[in-house]
């Protein structure tokens, strides 16, 4: 153990029940992040999204993500400070997601963090990017503890998950291969709208019917799992169908199709998953967290079941730096160690 990482557990250790002030940072995809707690106040939340930068492409770019993350990460930390009225050695600690995500976008938010913490003598917190989707629910709902049951809904992951404690998860199911929000983003793409595809299928569903029928993967079986790539295909094909025939696209009923089976999916699995576990709080996570289609079904799906729904605002759904801070709070409330310098990053990190 290094003589800093000793230092640091010492501080961790005198941490007690006061509110600590916590700037997390978030870098392990396409937008950098950074935004400070105090305890479960929002003090500033500043996002550098590069979506224009990847449109173009259809997708992120790794190699441009990191080189993005390493322009914009130092003022973003200033911002959020200034915004936050807090001076830089005001800070209690520092999170950084280190995984999953993308090697090199995760790198340049880890490299800042521990030069940022090492020139502070601050403590840094090693945080797992799902676990930060999770958390942020504690800053958005402080009335939410555990346990409940969370769908993890993002670009990267789908499971539905038992969170049994603050930091404290179980996977009761996942998906067996693409996630959610790859499928939202692989149909709009097919259907010729740009990146991410999410917010513009939603979009597009509304001048929708939800008529055209597609395959429901795992039918008649009670698995908590997900498959979405069957899904996907079938879109395809039909999408290649109607082009070669020359007929025009009913582009608005497959977006609201592909839409309402995919959340119809995802609220069945959280439910029963809740029901299993007979846990009367569910909960979601994630970027298609911010889907209005899926936050209302699970609404409805709740109250009809007399149980309680928690969801973070829409702009908490998808990456961001709150998330990396709440977590981190999860994390001391929890005990967790700090981490040291020969910390690494993770890109295929479990959320387990
Ligand atoms: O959690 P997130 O921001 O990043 C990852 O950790 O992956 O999730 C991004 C995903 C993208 O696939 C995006 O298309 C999807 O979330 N998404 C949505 C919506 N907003 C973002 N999917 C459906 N409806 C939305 N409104
Ligand atoms: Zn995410």
């Amino acid at each position: 153990m290094s003589a800093y990482l000793e230092r640091m557990k010492k501080k961790a250790a005198g941490f007690g029940g006061r509110e600590l002030l916590i700037l997390g940072i978030e870098s392990s995809c396409d937008e950098t992040a950074c935004a400070v707690l105090r305890g479960t106040r929002i003090l500033s939340n500043k996002i550098a999204s590069q979506i224009e930068i990847h449109k173009r492409f259809g997708g992120v770019v790794p190699e441009i993500a990191s080189r993005n993350h390493v322009l914009a990460i130092d003022n973003l930390v200033k911002e959020a400070l200034k915004e936050a009225g807090a001076e830089q050695e005001e800070l209690d600690a520092i999170g950084v997601t280190f995984g999953a995500g993308l090697l090199g976008a995760l790198l340049v938010g880890e490299s800042y963090a521990k030069a940022f913490a090492y020139a502070l003598d601050k403590p840094l917190y090693a945080v797992n990017h799902i676990r930060g989707h999770i958390a942020v629910n504690y800053i958005a709902s402080p009335e939410l503890e555990p346990p409940f049951v969370c769908l993890i809904a993002s670009g990267g992951h789908t499971a539905v998950a038992y969170v049994r404690a603050h930091d404290e998860v179980e996977i009761m199911g996942s998906t067996q291969d693409d996630a959610c929000g790859e499928a939202f983003d692989k149909v709009a793409r097919v259907l010729g709208l740009p990146y991410p595809g999410g917010p513009q299928i939603e979009k597009l569903a509304l001048s929708g019917s939800p008529s055209i029928a597609l395959p429901v993967p795992f039918k008649g079986s009670d698995t908590l799992d997900f498959s979405f790539s069957g899904i996907k295909t079938a879109v395809i094909n039909y999408v290649n169908m109607l082009k070669m025939k020359g007929n025009v696209l009913p582009a608005a009923d497959i977006a609201a199709s592909f839409q309402e089976l995919v959340t119809d999916i995802m609220c069945d699995r959280l439910m029963r998953a809740s029901a299993a576990r007979g846990c009367d709080k569910v909960v979601i996570a994630g970027g298609v967290g911010a889907n209005k289609c899926l936050r209302a079904k699970v609404a409805r799906e709740a109250e009809r079941r007399g149980i309680k729904a928690f969801y973070p605002p829409i702009s908490l759904c998808t990456d961001n730096g709150v998330m990396i801070a709440a977590q981190t709070l999860s994390m001391i409330k929890a005990g967790r160690e700090c981490a040291d310098f020969d910390l690494d990053a993770d890109a295929d990190l479990r959320i387990e």
